[in-house]
């Protein structure tokens, strides 16, 4: 079978592409179209021509297997090109989603129609590319440069419903979509429908090309989470192309800027996350055939300030939920954080208001615990206290059903002690979200000793369904995520008394492309989460300590490692602070010194590979682009980086050895001796992702 096959009904030549899962356009799909649009032209019983997919989508783009490697003819945009010239019109029949390559090759055709669940996009910026085959100039030209810039800039496909309104599609036809399609086509030749080149478009331009400062405006609202990314600012200018050049001009340019971002280091760590995302979500020693559980219905202990966030994700994704807690009062403030987040989405223009209702509807406040009996899964988020947790697992053993799963949010304690509170071990693990927990996409899945196959393949199949990237851990101090941070810490804390400032720890960081510094990242947290941790393992932090003893919390307090002012979010650097730093400094005989920014980012970050070197050593992390996946979805690490195991083999892990050697010698701290693996990877002159290369596991 072809990955192209042209078939004719009647008039109407059908050409279906079938390269699963995703119908990506890779080489031997483009010369079948080349092939198939080329036999379609010549043969004169073809009057219309309809492109179609198998399977459960439409082209989702081109094969980003092959940006890796040289180019080869037929490029995407001489398809489109040779699809422009046939003189015969052309139906995209879109059904599920056309992305990327996929929706511009849709750009090319003459019509487009869609199944009413379809959706459209170009998502080449979470790549780190930009639209390279024409999207960026005929999309503005479809539907006017104020719809086409953010939806570039963004990458976030729309729904048929949407595309509709805006013109990126002519209709939304029910049934079955091919003959849908090719009764559309039958009555485009019947009724003579002038043939519409996208190109040759220039209405919607107009009004922006004669107000260029509307143009600039507009960019500059669109791209907000931008800095250190290259691909949005060159997506900018080639929208901005096409207003100022001609439509091949303009294309000429737009294929010289998408080969340098190909070839640059941003999109090779882009495209690395995108497939390690997807490899997270496989279990090595768990097969693919493992069968999930059912869950129709969830259940949260606990409706803090977690417990309500993973409420709120169920009922996202439209999975009812009941929310239990210990009484009516704390019941009613988790459930009022709750209709208070919805209520600001609403504001924000993020989400309907009757969709806010129907999902404040899927949630089911109760102070009854035996609602658990009705949940497939259960997501305990009460209090960081083991006794406690214990005596919930034991209460869940006696009420929930047989086979529901069990899951802990606990941040740090041991989930095998969990679950053997329970009579059913294998029914119980770790879903650890990360704050707050209706935004963050991170999840990691904690797998205890005994947790069995289909209850992780439930956790994970669970975890998508809800819109997170789940990760495989094992039971350890902090899991991965927590774990490399404290190493960070340590080391942050260790340069406050050596001579940095707060400011000038954070500083360093947020230019590496960190959205906050460890202080700042304190201080919203609540320093007294980490400072009442501390304690009851009997452990110190020298500057964190002494703030919290003086009632400085954090944000809440007003007050931390920085000052704020009421009302206000913003990190002041604050004297007070800096004094008993520096008088810290003296009381231990420390000679204070000024730290540059290079010194301060090796030093926060070489700990934290350290760290996830040891993990990758314990089988806590199955593979280091795990490690990276945890770092970009649940700490802010810059994606354009790739994550800090991606980056060590980008630095260069010997000279990572001899720099934490150095450490190590210099803090007598024994964590900072290079680890056994990482040592032995950079003898042999080899890097972390070299340990995978021959291991690629089966999908889950
Ligand atoms: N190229 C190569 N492989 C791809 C791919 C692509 N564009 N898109 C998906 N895949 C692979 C995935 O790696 C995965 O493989 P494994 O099963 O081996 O892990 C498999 O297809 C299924 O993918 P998902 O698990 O993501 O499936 P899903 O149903 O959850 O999502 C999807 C489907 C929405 C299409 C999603 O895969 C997606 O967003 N894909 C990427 C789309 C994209 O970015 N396209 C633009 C590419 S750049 C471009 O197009 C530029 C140009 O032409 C010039
Ligand atoms: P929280 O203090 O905001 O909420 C805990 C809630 O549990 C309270 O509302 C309390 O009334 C309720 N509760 C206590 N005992 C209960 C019981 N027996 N039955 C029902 N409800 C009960 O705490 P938070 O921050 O939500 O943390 C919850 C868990 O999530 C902890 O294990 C914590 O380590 C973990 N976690 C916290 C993160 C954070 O950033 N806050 C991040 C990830 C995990």
């Amino acid at each position: 079978m072809s990955v192209v096959e042209l078939c004719r009904e009647d008039e109407i030549a059908v050409v279906l592409v079938d390269n699963p899962p995703v119908n990506a356009l890779k080489h031997e799909v483009r010369v079948g179209l080349m092939d198939a649009f080329s036999q379609a032209r010549d043969d004169s019983a073809v009057a219309a021509i309809v492109l179609a997919c198998a399977g459960r989508t439409f082209i989702a783009g081109a094969d980003i297997t092959e940006f890796d490697k040289p180019p080869k003819a037929p490029h995407l945009s001489e398809v489109i090109a040779l699809m422009e010239s046939i003189g015969k019109p052309i139906v995209a029949a879109i059904h599920g989603t056309a992305l990327g390559g996929g929706f511009e090759i849709a750009l090319g055709c003459h019509f487009r129609v869609a199944a009413p669940g379809a959706r459209v996009g170009l998502p080449e910026i979470k790549l780190g590319l930009l639209p390279g085959a024409g999207g960026t100039q005929r999309l503005p030209r479809l539907i006017g440069v104020e719809k086409a810039l953010p939806m570039i800039l963004s990458g976030d496909p729309i729904p048929a419903k949407a595309a509709l309104q805006y013109g990126a599609i002519d209709s939304i036809l029910e049934g079955e979509l091919t003959p849908a399609a090719v009764e559309f086509a039958r009555r485009v030749v019947r009724e003579k429908w002038p043939l519409r080149r996208v190109r040759d478009l220039d209405e919607k331009l107009a009004p922006m090309r004669e107000d260029p400062a509307k143009f600039d405006e507009l960019a500059a609202s669109s791209s907000k989470r931008t800095r250190g990314l290259h691909a949005p600012a060159a997506a900018i200018e080639a929208v901005r192309w096409s207003l100022q050049v001609p439509f091949d001009e303009a294309e000429r340019r737009v294929r010289s800027a998408f080969q340098e971002l190909r070839q640059g280091e941003q999109s090779k760590a882009q495209r690395y996350i995108f497939f390690a995302e997807r490899e997270a979500a496989k279990v090595p020693d768990v097969s693919p055939a493992t069968r999930p559980r059912e869950v129709a219905r969830a259940a949260v202990i606990g409706a803090g300030t977690m417990g309500g966030g993973i409420a709120m994700s169920f009922a996202n994704a439209g999975i009812p939920v009941s929310l239990i807690e210990t009484g009516q009062e704390p019941l009613a403030r988790g459930l009022d954080t709750i209709a208070k987040n919805y209520r600001n989405t609403v504001k924000r223009g993020g989400l309907a208001a009757d969709e806010m209702e129907r999902r404040l509807g899927l949630i089911a406040g109760s102070t009854e615990f035996e609602r658990v009996a009705e949940a497939d899964i259960v997501v305990e988020a009460v209090f960081e206290e083991m006794e406690l947790k214990k005596r919930v697992f034991g209460e869940l053993d006696r009420i929930a059903k047989p086979n529901a799963v069990l899951a802990t949010n606990t941040s740090y304690l041991d989930v095998d002690a969990i679950g053997q509170s329970t009579k059913r071990p294998q029914s119980v693990l770790g879903m650890h979200f990360f704050s707050p927990a209706n935004v963050m996409r991170l999840l990691e899945v904690v797998r205890g000793e005994q947790t069995a196959p289909d209850v992780l393949a439930t956790a994970i199949g669970i975890g998508r369904r809800i819109g997170k990237v789940p990760v495989v851990v094992g039971v350890c101090h902090g899991f991965v995520g927590n774990r490399m941070l404290r190493a960070r810490s340590i080391e942050a804390e260790r340069m406050l008394l050596e001579g940095a400032l707060p400011q000038e720890v954070d500083g360093a960081i947020v230019e590496f492309g960190f959205p906050m510094g460890p202080f700042a990242m304190g201080d919203l947290a609540g320093l007294d989460v980490s400072w009442r941790m501390r304690k009851a393992q009997g452990l110190k932090s020298e500057i964190a300590d002494q703030l919290c003893e003086a009632g400085r919390f954090g944000q809440k307090t007003g007050k931390g490692f920085y000052l704020y002012e009421a009302g206000s979010r913003t990190p002041r650097p604050d004297p007070d602070v800096e004094n008993l730093i520096v008088e810290t400094s003296a009381r231990h005989g420390v000679a204070r010194r000024p730290i540059d920014k290079q010194e301060i980012v090796e030093r926060l970050i070489y700990p934290m590979i350290n760290e996830g070197a040891r993990i990758l050593e314990e089988g806590i992390a199955a593979r280091p682009s795990d490690i990276d996946v945890i770092w970009i979805y649940g700490y802010g690490w810059p994606v354009w980086r790739g994550g800090p195991m991606f980056y060590a083999d980008r630095v260069g892990l010997a000279s990572i050895r001899d720099r934490l050697g150095e450490m190590a010698a210099h803090s007598k701290d024994e964590r900072l001796e290079p680890a056994p693996m990482l040592a032995r990877l950079a003898d042999d002159r080899r890097g972390f992702a070299s340990l995978v290369e021959s291991k690629k596991a089966p999908r889950q």
